[in-house]
């Protein structure tokens, strides 16, 4: 099987959490490192929380860098609201022994593009890590594969104001200089698509039964670091369960068909009250080359089966059944 080398830049956080463990279950994904950025916590705390994570899955061997503290221009605001204070629901998961969160993120990833071929760059929080390297050395982008970029909306309404998506809310001129700098198609994940990806108490339920199964204790884990994010999207948009946005940029990059999209140039607005906006141009009214590539369709089952079977190491065949009979019995 071919390999690709894979910086996942996140702000860990529950959903960046079960990236991250979908992310280390898929032996197509080298991870060659985890960089953190300040968004739904501080980077550091993200790097602690990324430890957290590597431990559970047995990737301590995996290094963690802690990158940006602050967006580029605009005042730091963190999602602990929705993650709890310590971004992972509060579930009183322990530190890591062992490992460290190093320095210097940005540095790492400019050094893993000048020294690897064919990056690919999982961004699954505000993209000020990426405008920091690319301001830094555009040229060494020049070997980057495949960007993704859990961010923005098209049609789909904002979740930080009737418009912004808050990775994009969160640093709006690091999205904008991402978005007007990268040269090469951003693969925009966006609420559009990942609002369909809702982690169920039926789904948590079929994962306790695959713990049981399986004698690990994937479910029970996912179930602690959720409890809290549960509860805000009852609390805030009468949801039971939880949008997990991040797995689907990771399950997007192993298998692109579960998605569709199109092509288009986008920008990010920086100020006033649509701040964070990304502004698809879908019917290419600026006549501006496209410059990113706007997911819409998402098979909700197919990421769930491609989820489940590689968070146990089992057939999505095995899965696919039970998945139908409870996505079925939800719809
Ligand atoms: O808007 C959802 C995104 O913002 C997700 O990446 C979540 O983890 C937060 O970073
Ligand atoms: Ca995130």
């Amino acid at each position: 099987m071919e390999r690709r080398t894979v910086i996942i830049d996140c702000d860990p956080g529950i959903d960046d959490s079960l990236a991250l463990m979908l992310a280390l279950a898929s032996p197509e994904l080298d991870v060659a490192g985890i960089t953190t950025v300040s968004g739904n916590v501080p980077s550091d705390q993200g790097g602690k929380n990324a430890l957290k994570i590597l431990e559970f899955m047995g990737r301590m061997d995996i290094p963690v860098y802690q990158g940006a503290k602050v967006p580029l221009k605009r005042e730091y605001i963190s999602a602990q609201d929705t993650h709890g204070e310590d971004g992972l629901g509060e579930a009183g998961i322990k530190e890591a022994e062992g490992g460290k969160v190093l320095p210097d993120g940005v540095e790492f990833i400019l050094d893993t593009l000048r020294r690897e071929k064919q990056v690919w760059i999982i961004a699954i929080g505000p993209l000020t890590n990426i405008a920091l390297a690319l301001e830094k050395d555009r040229d060494a982008f020049k070997t980057l594969e495949m960007f993704i970029s859990m961010g923005g909306s098209d049609k789909s309404h904002g979740n930080c104001s009737p418009v912004a998506e808050y990775n994009y809310w969160c640093d709006p001129d690091g999205a904008a200089f991402v978005y007007e700098n990268l040269g090469r198609p951003i693969h925009m994940v966006g609420l559009d698509v990942t609002r369909k990806i809702v982690l169920t108490p039926n789904i948590l339920e079929y994962m306790k039964v695959l713990d049981k199964e399986t004698g690990k204790r994937v479910g029970a884990f996912v179930e602690a670091i959720t409890r809290y994010y549960f509860d805000f999207h009852w609390a805030q948009e009468r949801v039971i369960g939880c949008v997990i946005n991040d797995p689907l940029a990771v399950a997007y990059s192993l298998k692109p068909g579960l998605c569709g999209g199109f092509a288009a140039y986008t920008a990010v607005e920086t100020e006033g009250i649509s701040k964070g906006q990304s502004v698809v141009d879908r019917m290419n009214i600026w006549g501006k080359t496209p410059n990113s590539y706007i997911l819409d369709q998402v098979d909700e089952a197919g990421f769930f089966a491609l989820f489940l079977s590689r968070l146990y190491g089992c057939e999505e065949e095995k899965i696919r059944p039970v998945l139908r009979q409870i996505m079925v019995s939800e719809s």
